[in-house]
C-alpha cells in the first residue's frame, strides 16, 4: 500500500544528490537525537530504556523531530537503532547502564546459526514502520527523511561478539579459521536488511543510509570480500524495487576504498574525518571513469557527505566556523553541489547544543 504524504519543502539534501543546482549546502548530523539534547534526556527518562523510547511511536517520532526544532536541519533520521534487527534474530538486545548494547545470545555455532529465524519485519519490526509513517506525517513535508540500517558485516560484529567490541577476536577467528560460516550468516542478515530498508522505504523514509560502522576494522581484501561485496548486493537488490530512492553509503574508516565502494549503485559515500574531501572528490572522478570502461556503461557520479571530526564541537564557535569553511572549501572543487555536510561520526552527548547550531549555521552561511 502506498501512503500519502505531504508535498516537500525542502528537497535540497535530494538535489545535492542528484548534482542538481542548489541554494545552500544540506546537512544534517550523524546521531542528531540524542543525549546531548536536555529535551532528548526528558524523554528518555519518561520512556524508562532505551528500547522502549525506540518501540513507542509518539515518544520516538518526538525524539526524531526535537533536533529540527533547534536546528535548520536539512533531513530527518528515524529515530531508532542498527541493533533492532540481531534483537528480532531472538538474540535479546539490551542496554548495560554506561556499557553500551549487549546480547544474551551470540551466533558463533553451527547450531546459533541454524536457529535464527527468517524475520518477517512487518511483524517483527512493525514499531519501527509504524514510528517512520507517523513521522513522515509530522514533518508534514518540512524535509526527507531518512530510513537506515547496519551494513550485515557491522551487525554481524555485535552479534557475533555479544555486543560492541575493539579487536573482533570471535569475527576475525570465523573469518580467518571458518570463513564459509561466516558468509553463511552475512547472507542471512542481508535479506533481512533488504526487507527492513524495503519496508522502510513503504512506510514512508525518503532516503536510506547503511551504516557501516566497522568496516574501517577490516583488511582491504577482506573489506571487498565480507563487507562491500555484501553491501553492494543489498543497495542493487533496493535499486531494482526503488530506483528513485538515493542510498548513502558510510563506511567509517573507509576512506582508503573510495575506488572500490565507488563500484556500487549507491548514490553517495559517507567519509570519516580522515579523508580529505578533495581527494575523494578527485578519487572519485577517476573511479567513474575506470567503471564507465570496466562496464560499458556511464557511471554516475557519486555525491559524498561528511566529514568534520564531531570532537570539533568541543571547540569555540569562530573554531567551528572557521573548521565548516575550510572543510566546505575543499570539498567544491568544480561543482557546486554533490555535497552533504556532515560529521565523520555521530554527535557525541557532550557537545553543547549552541555549538551544534553554529555547526549547522555555519554550513548554510557558506557562498557557493
Ligand atoms: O542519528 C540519529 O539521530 C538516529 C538514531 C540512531 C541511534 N543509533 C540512536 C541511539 C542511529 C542512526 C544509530 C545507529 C547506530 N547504533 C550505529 C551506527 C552508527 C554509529 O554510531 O556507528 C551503531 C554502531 C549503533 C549501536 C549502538 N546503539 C551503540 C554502540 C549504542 C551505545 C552507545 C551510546 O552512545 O550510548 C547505542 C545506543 C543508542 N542509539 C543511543 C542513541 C541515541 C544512546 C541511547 C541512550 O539514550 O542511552
Amino acid at each position: 500500500m502506498t501512503q500519502q504524504f505531504a508535498l516537500l519543502k525542502n528537497d535540497r539534501l535530494l538535489r545535492a544528490l542528484r548534482f542538481e543546482p542548489i541554494d545552500v549546502t544540506p546537512v544534517w548530523m550523524m546521531r542528531q537525537a540524542g543525549r546531548y539534547l536536555p529535551e532528548y534526556k526528558e524523554t528518555r527518562a519518561k520512556a524508562g530504556d532505551f528500547l522502549s523510547l525506540c518501540k513507542d511511536t509518539d515518544m520516538a517520532t518526538e525524539v526524531t523531530l526535537q533536533p529540527l526544532r533547534r536546528f535548520e536541519l536539512d533531513a530527518a533520521i528515524l529515530f531508532s537503532d542498527i541493533l533492532t534487527i540481531p534483537d528480532a534474530f531472538g538474540l535479546g538486545l539490551y542496554f548495560e547502564e554506561g556499557e553500551g548494547p549487549k546480547f544474551k545470545y551470540t551466533v558463533r555455532t553451527p547450531t546459533d546459526l541454524e536457529r535464527l529465524p527468517k524475520i518477517d519485519v512487518n511483524s517483527q519490526l512493525d514499531y519501527v514502520m509504524k514510528a517512520v509513517t507517523n513521522i513522515r506525517k509530522e514533518l508534514n513535508g518540512q524535509v526527507p527523511l531518512f530510513g537506515f540500517s547496519g551494513s550485515p558485516w557491522t551487525l554481524a560484529t555485535y552479534m557475533v561478539e555479544g555486543g560492541s567490541s575493539r579487536e573482533f577476536r570471535h569475527t576475525k577467528e570465523m573469518m580467518y579459521a571458518r570463513p564459509q560460516f561466516l558468509h553463511a550468516l552475512l547472507a542471512k542478515i542481508s535479506d533481512a536488511v533488504v526487507d527492513y530498508l524495503d519496508a522502510q522505504i513503504i512506510a514512508g523514509a525518503q532516503i536510506v543510509q547503511i551504516f557501516d560502522s566497522w568496516g574501517g576494522a577490516l583488511g582491504h581484501r577482506q573489506f571487498v570480500e565480507f563487507s562491500h561485496n555484501y553491501n553492494r548486493e543489498i543497495i542493487a537488490r533496493l535499486k531494482a524495487k526503488h530506483p528513485d530512492v538515493p542510498v548513502v553509503m558510510f563506511t567509517k574508516g573507509g576512506g582508503l576504498w573510495l575506488d572500490i565502494q565507488a563500484d556500487s549503485e549507491a548514490d553517495c559515500l559517507g567519509l570519516d574525518w580522515t579523508t580529505p574531501l578533495d581527494r575523494a572528490r578527485r578519487e572519485l572522478n577517476n573511479a567513474q571513469k575506470i567503471l564507465t570502461i570496466k562496464h560499458k556503461k556511464l557511471q554516475r557520479q557519486k555525491a559524498i557527505q561528511g566529514n568534520l571530526d564531531p570532537a570539533t564541537l568541543y571547540g569555540s564557535p569562530a573554531d567551528i566556523k572557521k573548521a565548516v569553511h575550510d572543510m566546505l572549501s575543499d570539498v567544491y572543487v568544480n561543482d557546486k553541489t554533490g555535497y552533504v555536510a556532515n560529521f565523520g561520526h555521530g554527535i557525541t552527548q557532550w557537545v553543547k547544543p549552541e555549538h551544534a547550531k553554529v555547526f549547522v549555521d555555519s554550513v548554510h552561511e557558506f557562498k557557493l
